[in-house]
């Protein structure tokens, strides 16, 4: 080893001592850092969501139910949104109280307007009376190309995946408690994939949007132990991706996974129970591609 290193590693070592005898580095005590696995912390308390409230937006099926269960399973009471189907939310409500943890209510409440995502936070504080754990999953995918494009395709797709997110954490982050408090968007594992294609414009330039709006958050609420992430599925098998595609393309994409096949929301919702637990409190701003390995 030369010189430099040498005295590298010797600087860096627990109690190790620089030339003049003084430690270079301040090196944590081995009880805080591991401090979320000490013996009255094990790692199942810290991922355990008991008496946490989740808001879960467009959960009344798809990627969003399998969030609202999971979140439910790991003891979160959970706010469980929709605007169209309220058989389907009342199903996943169900399914949250049977496991008799936390409890669940389903609210209607169209989150492509600001207005909508406003009650869905009302109706949240009305009920349970704080708000934890804010996941915006709610999202459309239009297909149109550069000579197809209108503004009201553009609107309707930044309203809903951009600025009702956007807004809908600026009204929850001052209910969010300190050093626990978690904010999850939505992305897509194609904004880094080579194989987009051109009728996914709109919905990529919004999803690149959530993505850099999520990083610059994670910086303003962390300094409030509030971790702000992303989570960018690949193609995962709901009605948002089937829609307008044969059965063929639906098999080629299926086959281009290391896996040959779809993810499933259950392939997606675990990762967002960690997220939110109190094991993830260092993973703040970071972009998670959940797609078992579609892009590498
Ligand atoms: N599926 C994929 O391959 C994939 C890949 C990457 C990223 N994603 C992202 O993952 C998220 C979920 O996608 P998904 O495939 O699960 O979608 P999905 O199958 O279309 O399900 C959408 C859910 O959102 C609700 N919803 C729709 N419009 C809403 C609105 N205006 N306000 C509130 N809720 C609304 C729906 O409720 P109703 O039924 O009541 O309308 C439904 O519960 C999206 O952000 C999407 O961009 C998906």
């Amino acid at each position: 080893m030369s010189g430099t290193m040498s005295n590298f590693f010797s600087a860096i070592r627990p109690n190790g001592n620089n030339n003049n005898g003084n430690n270079l580095l301040s090196v944590p005590s081995p009880s805080k850092v591991n401090r979320a696995f000490s013996s009255s912390s094990t790692f199942l308390a810290t991922t355990s969501l008991l008496g946490k409230v989740a808001v879960v937006t467009g959960s009344s099926r798809s990627i969003g139910a399998a969030i609202a269960k999971c979140l439910g399973e790991n003891g979160a009471s959970v706010v469980v949104n929709y605007v169209n189907d309220a058989n389907a939310a009342e199903e996943v409500v169900q399914a949250i109280r049977s496991q008799g943890k936390g409890g669940a209510i389903a609210v209607k409440a169209d989150t492509s307007n600001l207005e909508g995502g406003q009650h869905l936070i009302d109706e949240t504080m009305k009920t349970f009376g704080r708000i934890d754990i804010l996941v915006l999953n709610a999202g459309i995918m239009g297909s149109k190309t550069l000579s197809e494009v209108d503004e009201p395709f553009f609107d309707s797709h930044f309203d809903i995946n951009v600025k009702s997110p956007l807004f809908m954490a600026k009204a929850v982050a001052p209910l969010l408690p300190p050093n626990s408090g978690r904010i999850i968007f939505f992305s897509s594992s194609l904004t880094d994939a080579s194989t987009v294609t051109p009728n996914a414009l709109c919905y990529l330039a919004t999803k690149g949007a959530i993505e850099q709006i999520s990083r610059v958050l994670a910086k303003d609420l962390g300094t409030r132990g509030i971790t702000v992430n992303t989570i960018s599925p690949g193609p995962v098998d709901t009605p948002m991706f089937r829609e307008g595609k044969p059965q063929n393309v639906l098999d080629s994409i299926a086959k281009q996974n290391p896996s040959r096949r779809l993810g499933e929301p259950e392939d997606i919702a675990p990762i967002v129970g960690f997220l939110a637990s109190q094991a993830a409190q260092w993973i703040n701003g970071q972009n998670i591609r959940v797609n078992g390995g579609f892009v590498v």
